[in-house]
């Protein structure tokens, strides 16, 4: 069973181990100039996915006398097309030998799989003690507030990523949450270790015949395996998209402030969580998409995104907002149609 797959199987039954770690996330984002002005050698993991191709050109306009890399699968199919995007491939699967595979890079950007901490375990191990940044991307699955309803909930906890608190607070029992506790305690330790979270994503995939992205994936292939878009309940409670353009701008934002924020003064982790979609709305949306109806089932037979589909998932990018990051779309409405 993939990462994700096997992580929402779990949710609902592991117990939250609290991030120990006592030095707390600063909110400040004033910091003082360090070594870190630019990029000049730069490390993706993920360029085979939806986020990491489109997030090529844009580290190549951001950091043009960069030079790029990408650790690839070995005999991956897609190496010529990540290739084609100007960057240097290296195979490699990431499950051995990237501890030593990350070292003497200024930046590594981890966008594999946030379910998985091991990824984030091994890069944060080989870079201990090195001056690089290392920016982990993760998503929002973490600030799904466990309801079975399907209903709004006003009560819900607002995950708000300028309070020292709430940071303290991502444990590793969250969808993403082990690898999130790997990064930010790696900061605490001394390494520029920074953590983007981001909303579930919708674009269209630069390589052909690769990955719609997790959050995409998931929810079609369980309406596919169900035959219908489910709903539980009234549907009212609430998921957090954002369209693929936004989430590599918010990276974007991220890693500029990386360039000068370092230390015991620098933020460490950003939300960029989009737009509110019901899960009612989601049914329609994907549904439409896909050529299913949308039902309305009980938590039982909603599928294996069963914990999502009867969640509410409340965040806020307070920090990535004062970074100037804003959502713009399109919407899912307009881009799903291309994507399924
Ligand atoms: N899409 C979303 O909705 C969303 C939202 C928030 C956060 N995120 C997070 O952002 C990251 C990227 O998302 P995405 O949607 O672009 O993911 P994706 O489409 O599933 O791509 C994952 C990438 O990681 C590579 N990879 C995974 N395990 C590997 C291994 N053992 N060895 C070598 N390569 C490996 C994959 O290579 P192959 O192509 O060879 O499999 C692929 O390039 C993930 O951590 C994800 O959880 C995603």
């Amino acid at each position: 069973m993939p990462g994700p797959l096997n992580k929402l199987k779990n949710l609902f039954s592991s117990k939250p181990t609290k991030n120990t770690s006592t030095t707390s996330t600063s909110t400040s984002t004033s910091n003082k100039p360090s070594h870190k002005m630019t990029y000049n050698s730069i490390l993706i993991l993920g360029a085979t996915g939806l986020i990491g191709p489109h997030l090529i050109p844009a580290l190549k306009k951001a950091y043009p006398s960069a030079s790029i890399s990408a650790l690839v699968r070995p005999g991956s199919d897609k190496i010529a097309a990540v290739q084609a995007l100007g960057v240097k491939v290296i195979e490699q699967d990431y499950s051995s030998g990237l501890e030593t595979a990350v070292k003497g890079y200024d930046l590594v950007i981890d966008s594999a799989n946030s379910a998985d901490p091991a990824t984030t375990k091994a890069a944060v191990e080989g870079l201990k003690g090195s001056k690089a940044t290392f920016l982990r991307l993760s998503g929002c699955g973490n600030f799904i507030n466990g309801s079975k309803t399907g209903e709004y909930d006003h009560d819900a906890k607002l995950w708000d990523d300028s309070k020292a608190e709430d940071i303290a607070a991502i444990h590793d029992a969250m969808f993403n949450g082990a690898g999130d506790v790997v990064a930010i305690n790696a900061a605490k330790e001394g390494l520029e270790a920074f953590t983007l979270t981001i909303g579930g994503i919708y674009g269209v995939p630069v390589i052909k015949g690769a990955s719609s992205g997790v959050f995409v994936n998931l929810y079609s292939s369980n309406a596919k395996q169900l035959g219908y878009t489910p709903v539980i309940g009234d549907g009212s409670g609430v998921m957090q998209m954002i369209h693929i353009d936004d989430a590599v701008s918010a990276i974007i934002a991220v890693l500029k402030y990386t360039e000068t924020a370092s230390g015991a003064s620098a933020h460490r982790y950003f939300i960029a969580p989009g737009f509110d979609y019901t899960w009612k709305r989601l049914a329609e949306v994907f549904g439409n998409a896909l050529n299913l109806s949308p039902k309305t089932v009980s938590f039982e037979e909603a599928g294996f995104i069963a914990g999502l589909i009867g969640s509410t998932m409340k965040s806020v990018g307070t920090k990535t907002a004062e970074l100037g990051w804003k959502a713009t779309g399109p919407t899912l409405e307009e881009v799903l149609p291309q994507v399924l």
